[in-house]
């Protein structure tokens, strides 16, 4: 997945549809928010809205909130929090043994390579409460935000059908 997210983010361009999708769905703070993410998480995000719109085609329209969440869920990652290795070694670390994600969280950021990677995890961690915050802040209706800060929480009986179709398309994506 990861593999994958990377070279999109190298041979990828947005198309006019692309731009529209993110004009159509963001006001100016929404789109400095999501053009300050890295390249990956750009493209990223875009595809788990276009994964959510497409899901829906047979329903009713998609809720905006979930399309805006979907656009902005990994803001709280920004573009400068990671270089391509630790992105890996933090992707891997979530994966493989989540448990030294929070053993291995450092708030300050030391620029050597493990400060790095202890950084990574830290942003990793806290990603949805920050994205949430600056979403907020960025005029974004509560329930846009409230579907960012849950976005990695486990999935529960009975959750608002817009969490399950964030979690569902960022799964895919
Ligand atoms: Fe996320
Ligand atoms: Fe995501």
């Amino acid at each position: 997945m990861i593999v994958k997210r990377i070279l999109k983010s190298w041979i990828g361009t947005f198309s006019l549809d692309d731009y529209q999708l993110i004009d159509g769905y963001l006001n100016e703070a929404g789109k400095t928010l999501f053009f300050q993410m890295g390249k990956i998480d750009q493209f990223h995000s875009l595809a788990v809205a276009q994964t959510i719109i497409a899901d829906s085609k047979r329903e009713a329209q998609p809720s905006s909130h979930v399309i805006q969440a979907a656009l902005l869920h990994d803001v709280g990652k920004m573009a400068d929090d990671f270089n391509l290795l630790t992105r890996i070694l933090v992707a891997l670390i979530r994966r493989l043994v989540p448990i030294y994600r929070g053993k291995l969280a450092m708030a300050q950021l030391d620029r050597r390579f493990w400060g790095r990677v202890r950084y990574g995890c830290y942003i990793d961690l806290i990603h949805p409460v920050r994205g949430a915050h600056l979403t907020l802040r960025a005029g974004f209706d509560p329930a846009v935000a409230e579907l960012i800060r849950r976005h990695h929480d486990p999935p529960r009986l009975n959750q608002n059908p817009d969490l399950t179709k964030l979690q569902t398309a960022d799964d895919q994506n």
